[in-house]
């Protein structure tokens, strides 16, 4: 189901050359559209991959199919695409919409915090759980956010956007390197100190619903993908087999050059062993053997 268009406002930053968009639902919403410079599969990879963030409980921004007409094209000089030397108009129909975080209220959005207000962002610790959808998912683009704060406030909250280079952008396929997908720095992931910090998010996505996945695909426009069913299906299919491997390639980037978790507590066997060493034979007190 999509939410139409009724007004363009104002063209937005980035290479998908983004256009923030006001809907029938009353909210503004950043619309990527079709015939973007980066790949029509971006659409389907933005809603695909941000649904399946939110369905684990991760902060994303409300996304919807966004349906814009001709005529609103035709009567919106803004609604055109820089091709190079070139200018296209964006493409009637159906495109992919990112609710835009704070609204069109007063308050702070921005991209990039640095390093002292990024520590003291409210849900930081979400970072760890979107490791794991852009693992999962392949993202092959780095970590985006964008950074909230009523007003008054002091502290900002993430919201995780840009979800179009997951499952490798127009690709569909998965391409795993262990610095792909992930956050440009490092103190996000400060926090990590084991598996348990990656919960609840690690294992909401290893055993999400196969049924909830597939009903997240079938949603996308076919045209968004070339139209051609078994290529999603394949997609889906092979994104259910990888949810056994997260784990791994977390562990691909915990081991890189990046040293990510350098509080990860790590109780090795050998330094048990080190702190209560086996009795020797001559101690030992057997009782009967049964
Ligand atoms: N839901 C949203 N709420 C607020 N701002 C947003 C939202 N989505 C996108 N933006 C803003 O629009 C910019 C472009 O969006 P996005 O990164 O998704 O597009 P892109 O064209 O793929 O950019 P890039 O070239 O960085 O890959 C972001 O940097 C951000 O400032
Ligand atoms: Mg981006």
């Amino acid at each position: 189901m999509a939410v139409l268009a009724t007004q363009a406002i104002r063209r937005m930053r980035g290479g998908a050359q983004s256009h923030l968009m006001l809907a029938s639902d009353g909210h503004p919403y950043v619309v990527k559209f079709q015939n973007n410079p980066q790949h029509i599969r971006v659409l389907a990879n933005e809603l695909m991959a941000t649904r399946l963030a939110e369905a684990v409980g991760l902060s994303v921004p409300a996304s919807e199919i966004v349906e814009v007409t001709d005529w609103l094209i035709q009567n919106s000089k803004e609604l055109s695409l820089d091709l190079g030397q070139t200018q296209e108009q964006c493409r009637p129909g159906l495109q992919f919409g990112s609710r835009l975080v704070g609204g069109l209220m007063p308050g702070q959005v921005v991209d990039y915090l640095p390093e002292e207000r990024l520590a003291e962002v409210k849900n930081l610790a979400e970072f760890f759980g979107m490791l794991v959808i852009d693992k999962w998912t392949c993202n092959s683009n780095g970590r985006q956010a964008v950074f909230y704060k009523r007003p008054r406030e002091k502290r900002y909250a993430a919201t995780f956007i840009d979800q179009g280079y997951c499952f490798n952008a127009g690709e569909w396929k998965f391409v795993d390197a262990p610095l792909r997908g992930v956050y440009a720095r490092n103190l996000v992931y400060r926090g990590v100190v084991g598996w348990d910090s990656f919960e609840p998010w690690l294992s909401r996505a290893e055993e999400l619903d196969p049924q909830k996945i597939w009903s997240i695909a079938e949603i996308v426009p076919p045209e968004w993908y070339g139209g051609d069913l078994a290529e999603i299906e394949t997609l889906i299919e092979r994104l259910l087999e990888r949810r056994s491997r997260i784990r791994e390639l977390i562990t691909l980037f915990q081991e890189s050059s990046r040293q990510p978790f350098p509080n990860w507590m790590t109780v090795s066997i050998g330094a048990i062993e080190r702190q209560f060493p086996e009795p020797s034979w001559a101690d030992t007190i057997r009782g009967p053997i049964m």
